[in-house]
């Protein structure tokens, strides 16, 4: 085995300098050999089991305007909604009737209606018991994570989007910044939830040693779960004519990340099959273990435009894929196990 690969499996790090080479290299069989090194420590954690999270976008309205975002608020091009309590328990029932055992409740930052799940995520968590939920609604307020923690959620992403203050100032308005970002993770964690972070690859005037501080902050960090996925252009955005992430680099962080934090959750993202046909497997293949399949009702899936082309990862197509790789999905909540 390289000695690079060899040395990030066993000291589950590696100095900068061979971060970026990992990252810039065009040596496809070191790549190869990061890839499946990082797939067997899959294993070995998971063995050939890949949880599955059903993800429900219940909003799309949003107080931001991240410059990269289809649903930024001044994208005036798209119908805004907001799933009803009736619409969001149905999609619950039919994700626990499919096998799912992690609800990921999604959406637009929007404190004052995000105030309105609480009872939802209780009645969510009295009805379905054995089930995790997870919230993904951006920075909201101290008191408010927290009766959303007592009401039942478990987990709670949100992405860093960048590590580096500058590039972050470059994505988003005026009004946001990071020290808020980082804020809100270390309140998250300080509740108990099991914490998300994670960063677009690719996204416009992002640098390889963006990057490698995007690594660094995720290793100190030590989330429970990892969200990475490619940048994809918006045509009612800032970022319109800027190119996609890659997909390989996206996968080689995978690999990187899952050799640094053995036991971390990490999806192969929408935005990865999105991009790449069969991205979604070969991210479980580059040391990903975990998919997301979408339970939004199909009306509202275009409204939910992030980014343009965006896959929905359907259940079945999901695990004939798996399976033909060997691997199985079973009703498990897949929680973060040290
Ligand atoms: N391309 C890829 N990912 C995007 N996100 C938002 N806009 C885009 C885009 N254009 C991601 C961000 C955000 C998550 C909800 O979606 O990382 O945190």
């Amino acid at each position: 085995m390289t000695e690079l690969v060899q040395i990030l499996r066993d000291k589950r790090d590696l100095p900068d300098k061979g971060l970026v080479e990992l990252l810039e290299t065009d040596n496809q069989s070191l790549v190869e050999e990061l890839k499946e090194c990082a797939r067997e420590t899959a294993i070995e954690s998971f063995g050939k089991e890949v949880f599955l999270r059903g993800l429900i976008e219940w909003s799309n309205v949003c107080r931001n305007d991240c410059l990269y975002c289809g649903i930024r608020c001044s994208n005036a091009n798209i119908q805004r909604y907001t799933l009803t309590r009736e619409q969001i328990l149905s999609c619950c029932e039919l994700a626990y009737s499919s096998g799912i055992r992690t609800f990921v409740l999604q959406g637009g930052e929007n404190p004052s209606s995000a105030q309105n799940l609480v009872p939802v995520v209780a009645e969510i968590h009295a009805s379905w018991p054995d089930s995790a939920i997870t919230l993904s609604l951006g920075e909201l307020p101290f008191d408010l994570y927290e009766k959303l923690r007592i009401a039942g959620a478990d987990r709670y992403l949100l992405r860093h989007e960048t590590a580096n203050p500058v590039h972050y100032a470059m994505l988003h308005p005026i009004t946001m910044g990071q020290g808020t970002r980082l804020k809100c993770l270390y309140q998250l964690r300080e509740l108990c939830y099991q914490t998300g972070m994670g960063m677009m690859v690719g996204s416009p005037f992002q640098k390889t040693e963006y990057l490698v501080e995007d690594i660094r902050l995720i290793q100190m960090f030590r989330p429970e779960m990892i969200g990475i996925g490619p940048f994809i252009p918006h045509k009612d955005t800032k970022f319109a004519d800027f190119p996609a992430g890659s997909a390989e680099l996206t996968m080689r962080l995978y690999s990187i990340l899952r050799l640094m934090l053995p036991k971390a959750n990490i999806p192969s993202t929408t935005a990865l099959s999105s991009i790449l046909p069969d991205g979604r497997i070969k991210g479980i293949l580059a040391g990903a273990n975990v998919i997301m399949p979408n339970f939004t009702p199909p009306q509202y899936r275009d409204a939910y435009s992030l980014y343009e082309g965006k896959s929905a990862d359907p259940l079945e197509e999901v695990q004939k894929e798996l399976s033909a790789e060997g691997y199985f999905t079973r009703p498990n909540r897949g929680d973060y196990n040290n």
